[in-house]
């Protein structure tokens, strides 16, 4: 088992290996007196892996109590957010109670944010069951619901106080899964890592998922340690989210995250003028099942763009490769949003013809 301990202004561990959903009740154990628990997870993760997460939480003394709602991107608004709160205080839950949010990243960031305002903020402990949530989302403390007009638009910085991944559930995902998780593998790749970026051109990337989710987590504690509120080089970590994200609003939720973050970071540095770094950026997206490419008027992603958080006034936060490895970030004003997107399409174009 690997351990990596994120110091933020509460610091704790992260840790990685084999069998931890089986033994999750002693391992949280270590970090809690026995509690009420409440277990957040999403229906199709609830049949694979809540019984053995409640089970484990009551051998180990704590008094768990599940909450599950419907999978998918669709569910993370404030009416289930509303929903979990009312649960919450339902089960009589008090601030030396703890939310077990247990899923993919639609569970982690809705399940912290409700810990984050449940009387105005309970512990909660991440076990993320998808590579996207392991190797990103499930670290760092951001949490959040969509609003109508965008993505986690209504949010609050809320560090968990234990991340538990255990390595067997993400070996046994899908395909599909894997690829939506390559998506920000990948990113960290291109923001620090040229050896990562390698690993995921080749053929058997998935035989290193736990070395991957290690790297990925390595890479994002040295971040988070230096910026834990995303006002200076945590911005980086957005690297093909603004792009990505536009694309996410207009296929309807269609297009995946870790979709929209691949074809995201293709458009950024086609736009960056880049021609190198999107062909590598491509091939590694073809490599693992991701597409690089979305079928929309250059107008109509900038207008879905606009309403992005990194967005201040008339200018955007909008991260660019340099080279695989090293990217910066240049606040750019909103109205070139439409060129931007037109000229990182038309990239791409060329590249794949
Ligand atoms: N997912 C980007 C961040 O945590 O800052």
């Amino acid at each position: 088992m690997y351990t990596v301990h994120l110091k933020t202004s509460t610091p704790y561990d992260i840790l990685i290996g084999p069998g931890l959903i089986a033994q999750s009740g002693n391992l949280i154990g270590k970090v809690f007196s026995p509690c009420k628990a409440a277990v957040i997870t999403d229906s199709n993760v609830h049949p694979l892996y809540a019984p053995t997460v409640m089970h484990s939480l009551s051998n180990a003394g704590f008094q768990p109590v599940e909450y599950v709602f419907p999978a998918g991107e669709q569910s993370k608004t404030l009416s289930t957010l509303s929903d979990i709160l009312e649960f919450l205080a339902e089960h009589q839950l008090t601030r030396s109670d703890i939310v077990v949010a247990l899923g993919g990243g639609v569970t982690g960031d809705m399940a912290g944010f409700a810990a984050a305002v449940y009387a105005r903020g309970i512990s909660f402990v991440q076990i993320p069951t998808t590579l996207l949530a392991a190797v990103d989302s499930s670290v760092g403390g951001k949490t959040a619901v969509d609003l109508k007009a965008g993505k986690n638009l209504a949010g609050a910085f809320h560090q968990p106080s234990l991340v538990l991944t255990d390595t067997d559930v993400i070996k046994a995902l899908s395909d599909q899964l894997l690829s939506e998780g390559a998506g920000e593998v990948i990113k960290y790749g291109v923001l620090r890592d040229p050896e990562l970026f390698s690993l995921m051109c080749e053929k058997d990337w998935k035989e290193h998922l736990a070395e991957i989710i290690l790297r990925c987590v390595e890479i994002k504690k040295d971040v988070v340690s230096c910026d834990e509120y995303d006002n200076g080089i945590r911005k980086l970590l957005n690297l093909g989210h603004t792009f990505g994200h536009a694309i996410e609003k207009c296929s309807d939720f269609t297009v995946p995250h870790g979709f929209g973050v691949a074809i995201g970071m293709a458009i950024a540095s086609g736009a960056a003028g880049k021609k190198d770094v999107c062909n590598r950026i491509i091939q590694a997206n073809t490599n693992c099942g991701l597409p690089s490419s979305f079928d929309c008027e250059p107008s109509i992603l900038a207008a879905a763009a606009l309403t992005d958080k990194k967005r201040s006034g008339e200018t955007i936060d909008l991260i660019f490769p340099e080279k695989i490895g090293s990217c910066y970030i240049k606040k750019t004003p909103v109205d070139q949003l439409p060129f931007l997107f037109e000229t990182g399409l038309n990239t791409i174009k060329e590249i794949l013809a």
